[in-house]
């Protein structure tokens, strides 16, 4: 009966999506504030279909073959990456644009590469994975393209990573949830932010107990994207501004929320219980097109639904709380904020890193107590592979250091530090947020796509040198 129910206020909710019809939210907020009872109902909604990929391992790759789609801003920026990477080969280079896959193919030889085999068809994503010579899947596709790509992949017997979100609805979450089981294939979203230095360090100091019990974490998305998202020429067929047009919440949740998520344990001992969510009205789209283009263009005219700034609050189940913000159109500087507070300390990252801890914490440490602290807790990721990475570059090495500690892993039949469970769980709040925001800002439930095992599973593994190899 309640299962009923549900599915009902579910199919209202997605209905009110398609259509954009605003009050269709109120069912599913209703239906899913209720506490810690929905929450497994939404569990049992979902009955495992294969079975769990909690510590997954596979059989070790010699070489790792590997297939780009989507040759823009970042899957270019991929490819160089990759190509420095030992052990990888890129077998494929997939665009729209065949300008864009020939600048990739220079790439390639430029790295004393092989040239890879290329697709430019809308739907070749499908060939691509079918063929039999490729290990992975590296999706750098715009939003709506990532969970169909990643799941034919999966069901092709392919590994994914896929950039973020990894999908943009609590179905779609699932899906690749459910795929992952079924396949027993990885699907990593390529969180990049979790790879940066002082998200690293901080993570090694939680792991060491530095801060004591950390029960609030902060991290946001906080980037002047105003004029990328009003050019033809930023993001492909403008795929960005129209999604501001049609949704408000938090789109872009990953990169605030991955990082303080590893470091409070969530999926690994706790797990995200419910949130809240609230935007502001939105101006800077608006104020920038009018400026651009003119008060009368099609542009000042449009409706942009997404707030300039939007503040998710989550509870965890061990009544911790996070704080998300998301900012893409307002005039301010770049910030990821990276606040960690426990029972010992507090650490913070923007504008400038500091930490403070006990005894005398009501004030930051100074400059060269904090430059000894944060060499000693350097994360071993960082300390073997940081200043290649920082060679290579790609956001100040973060990026070099993910891709190279996926293809570590996959070489060595490893489990990946962000497996399909993180990527369900930080990508969700994309749809959940926009659910609390629509609705007056009501409790929207978090589904727990582990299916209880965030109880026994255990923290992101790499604490010491020893264990970045094992
Ligand atoms: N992790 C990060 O720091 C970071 C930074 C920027 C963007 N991103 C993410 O990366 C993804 C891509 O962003 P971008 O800025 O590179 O966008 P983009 O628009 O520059 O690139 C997307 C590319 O995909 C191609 N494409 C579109 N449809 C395709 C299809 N059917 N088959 C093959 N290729 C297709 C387009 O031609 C384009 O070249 C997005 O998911 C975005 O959120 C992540």
């Amino acid at each position: 009966m309640k299962s009923n129910r549900r599915d009902f206020l579910k199919k209202t909710l997605y209905a009110g999506l398609a259509t954009g019809v605003t009050s269709s939210y109120a069912g599913m907020a209703q239906s899913m504030n209720s506490g810690t009872e929905q929450g497994k109902a939404s569990t049992d909604e979902h009955p495992r279909k294969g079975k769990s990929v909690m510590g997954l391992r596979c059989d070790p790759l010699t070489k790792v073959r590997i297939a780009v789609i989507g040759l823009g801003a970042r899957g270019s920026s991929a490819v160089i990456r990759l190509s420095q990477i030992e052990g990888t080969h890129i077998v494929v280079l997939c665009d729209l644009l065949r300008n864009r896959i020939e600048s990739n193919q220079t790439t390639l030889w430029k790295l004393q590469r092989p040239s890879a085999a290329t697709y430019t068809g809308e739907e070749d994503w499908k060939k691509i994975c079918e063929r039999d010579d490729i290990d992975l899947i590296y999706n750098t596709t715009p939003w709506e393209l990532h969970v169909p790509i990643a799941v034919y992949a999966m069901k092709h017997g392919k590994h994914v990573a896929v950039e973020v979100p990894a999908a943009l609805t609590v179905d779609d979450c699932w899906a690749l949830v459910d795929t992952a089981e079924e396949t027993q294939c990885h699907c990593m979203m390529l969180e990049n932010c979790c790879y940066d230095f002082f998200e690293l360090t901080t993570l090694n100091m939680a792991r060491k107990g530095v801060f004591g019990e950390i029960y609030h974490g902060e991290g946001a998305y906080i980037h002047d994207l105003r004029s990328y998202k009003h050019s033809q020429n930023g993001y492909h067929r403008m795929w960005r501004i129209k999604y501001s047009r049609n949704h408000t919440g938090n789109p872009y949740p990953t990169h605030g929320l991955g990082p303080v998520a590893q470091i409070m344990g969530i999926n690994r001992g706790d797990r995200l219980d419910y949130l809240t969510s609230t935007s502001s009205n939105q101006y800077g789209l608006t104020l920038y097109a009018e400026n651009k283009f003119g008060k009368d263009s099609l542009e000042a005219k449009v409706t942009y639904k997404l707030g300039d700034i939007n503040s998710t609050l989550i509870r965890t189940v061990n009544g911790h709380t996070l704080l998300i913000v998301h900012d893409t159109t307002s005039p301010r500087p770049y910030d990821r904020i990276h606040k960690i507070s426990g029972t010992k300390g507090y650490a913070v990252k923007y504008p400038e890193e500091k930490i403070a801890l006990e005894p005398h914490a009501h004030n930051f440490l100074e400059p060269e107590e904090f430059k000894a602290l944060t060499t000693q807790y350097e994360h071993p990721l960082s300390k073997y592979i940081g200043e290649k990475a920082k060679a290579v570059s790609g956001h100040g090495g973060m990026d070099y250091i993910m891709d190279w500690r996926l293809i570590y892993c996959l070489q060595n039949g490893l489990p990946l530090d962000q497996d399909v469970y993180d990527a369900a769980t930080w990508s969700c709040i994309v749809e959940l947020s926009e659910c609390s925001t629509e609705n007056r800002s009501k409790s929207v439930d978090v589904p727990d796509f582990t299916r209880g095992e965030w109880q026994n599973a255990k923290p992101w593994p790499v604490i010491d040198m020893e264990t970045v190899f094992c």
